[in-house]
């Protein structure tokens, strides 16, 4: 017999509304159960789109449904930490969006209430690991297909210069380093599989948002370096080049792989370059799937929220390293 688990959605994001629940409804571990919105015009006509059964004008009253075991949580990033909180107190496993919340205190305050509830999972959403492009090149990477890791570049950009875009708004946790910069943070983290020693930046806000709108960055690791831009206001774009002592692994699309598109990578060795093609597939199935079968088979989550704080720690040693004019290290 199939076994779904029954999901409520926190809000009518863009994300969840154009790429998560249409995800998720094509996930076979999973059913949304319940949307909740502050306007139950929003939140029913959600509901209606996607035959979700009910709806909500208050996220607590879905948090109170004990119908639902999940919740995912695309809120503004200063809501992330409260209503996570919120959720594991109401017994609820949790699918928490990137960034974890507005720093590393908050961050580590939810990693403390979930130490208090063992029997629920919980995870950051970031959704690029599962898909096969980045299982492949970490899979590669630690079979030594390309020598010893070395150095990464990437770039993430897209141009929002909208004031009532929550990237535009900084009291919600706005700009390029939280909204875009945490991938390549992550994606480095990942790859390396250690923390960077140090780290150096230089960032440009913008003079009436005051988010940052470009960031510039080199983490130092023990065996590498990683550098990258983050931009809100810019061309739009996304890239990943991986360099290891005897090759290197470049992307067409890193983080926003179409689901129905194939994508490739290279693989660039002893002069010959190597096309791996992935058939398209939906990432956020992949996550919804990944965070379903924790629940349903209970074992630990992919990534667990230790590691979401020390992403955050690294947003603000950027900060940090700008605003000292200075190297700083961990
Ligand atoms: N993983 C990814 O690929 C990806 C992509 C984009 C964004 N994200 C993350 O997902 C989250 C949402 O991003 P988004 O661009 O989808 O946001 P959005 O479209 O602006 O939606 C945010 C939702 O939060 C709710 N909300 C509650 N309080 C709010 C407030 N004071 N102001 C505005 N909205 C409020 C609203 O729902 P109701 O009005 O219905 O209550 C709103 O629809 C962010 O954390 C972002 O970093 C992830």
């Amino acid at each position: 017999m199939e076994i779904r688990i029954k999901w409520g959605v926190l809000g009518t994001a863009s994300i969840a509304v154009k790429h998560v629940i249409p995800a998720m409804l094509k996930s076979k571990y999973c059913e949304i159960i319940g949307i909740a919105s502050r306007n139950i015009k929003k939140a029913k006509k959600v509901a209606k789109q996607f035959d979700i059964p009910k709806y909500y004008d208050d996220y607590q009253k879905l948090l109170d449904d004990e119908g639902i075991e999940v919740v995912y949580i695309p809120l503004p990033n200063h809501l992330h930490v409260t209503w996570a909180i919120k959720a594991l107190k109401s017994g609820k496993h949790v699918l928490v969006e990137k960034p974890i919340g507005l720093s590393s205190l908050d961050a580590q305050k939810l990693l403390e209430v979930s130490i208090k509830h063992p029997n629920l999972k919980i995870m950051e959403a970031f959704m690029y690991k599962y898909h096969p492009q980045w299982v492949k090149v970490k899979e590669m990477i630690n079979k030594g297909a390309i020598g010893d890791l070395k150095t990464i570049q990437s770039s993430f950009s897209f141009f929002e210069n909208n004031e009532n875009s929550i990237v535009n708004k900084r009291e919600f946790g706005g700009g390029s380093l939280m909204d875009i910069g945490c991938y390549p943070i992550s994606l480095s983290r990942f790859l390396f599989d250690a923390e960077p020693k140090s780290v150096m930046a230089q960032i440009k806000y913008d003079t009436k948002f005051k988010v940052d709108i470009l960031s510039s960055v080199i983490l130092d690791f023990d065996h590498g370096s990683s550098s990258f831009f983050s931009a809100t206001q810019l061309f739009e774009n996304q890239e990943v080049h991986i360099f290891g002592t005897k090759g290197s692994i470049k992307f067409e699309i890193p983080f926003n792989p179409p689901p129905n598109k194939s994508v490739k990578i290279w693989l660039i060795k002893d002069g010959v370059k190597k096309e791996y093609e992935f058939e398209g597939c939906d990432q956020y199935t992949l996550q919804a799937d990944n965070f379903s079968l924790a629940i349903l088979e209970d074992h630990k989550v992919s990534t667990d929220l230790k590691d979401a704080v020390n992403n955050m720690i690294i947003i603000e040693k950027i900060i940090e390293s700008n605003d000292q004019e200075k190297r700083i290290y961990l």
